[in-house]
């Protein structure tokens, strides 16, 4: 019934651009895009901060909630996935840090069943930590990219601020490098 009340109230008004019931829908339409998608930067931005500190498991959960978030919210609204840089880097990242946390729990836990022996598996450990730094700066990147959708520059559009939250996460994380454990 009241679905056609609506019908009548729209056929009844001359410019479907000044109807109040249009203009309504619309309000709605963005407030709930919005407080759904805005839990995508949330918590991707609090899985890449918690992964830099080394807190894996928190980050890893918060990872996979925060992009359920981005590719739900597409979904929703029937948009094509993956049409920029930051979505491809954004699953790039989660492809190789997928394949990363399946070598590191291999290394850690079957070294034996997996490759051979404890030493064998120990050998490989400085790949897992050298493709991790890799991984990090990529994050870095991808939540770089993130901020230069057109999406969120029409929020906030001031690259110097980018750029430089990344240049001061890269010294705070180089400076804290055991150079001693990467050697090959
Ligand atoms: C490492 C952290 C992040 C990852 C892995 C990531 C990943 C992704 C992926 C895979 C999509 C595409 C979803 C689809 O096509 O269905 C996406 C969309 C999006 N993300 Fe992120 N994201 C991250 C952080 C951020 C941050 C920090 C922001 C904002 C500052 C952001 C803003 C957006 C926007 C606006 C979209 C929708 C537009 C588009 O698809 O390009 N993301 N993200």
């Amino acid at each position: 019934m009241k679905e056609i009340e609506a019908i009548e109230a729209i056929e009844t008004t001359s410019s479907l651009e000044t109807s109040p019931l249009i203009k309504k829908q619309e309000e709605l339409a963005t407030t709930w895009d919005y407080t759904l998608f805005m839990w995508h930067p949330i918590s991707m931005s609090a899985s890449v901060f918690l992964l830099t500190q080394g807190i894996l498991y928190v980050a890893t959960i918060l990872g996979i909630f925060g992009l359920t978030i981005a590719v739900y919210n597409k979904s929703l609204r029937n948009k094509r996935h993956i049409q920029s840089w930051h979505a491809i880097f954004g699953l790039s990242l989660l492809l190789l840090i997928t394949t990363q946390l399946i070598f590191g729990l291999a290394i850690a836990t079957f070294p034996r069943l997996v490759f051979g022996s404890t030493l064998r598996a120990k050998k490989l450990y400085k790949y897992h930590r050298a493709f991790g730094y890799i991984f990090l700066v990529l994050a870095w990147v991808t939540m770089f990219t993130g901020t230069q959708v057109g999406r969120t520059k029409r929020e906030f559009d001031h690259l110097y601020v980018w750029v430089m939250t990344l240049v001061v996460v890269l010294v705070g994380v180089v400076e804290r490098v055991n150079r001693q454990k990467i050697g090959f």
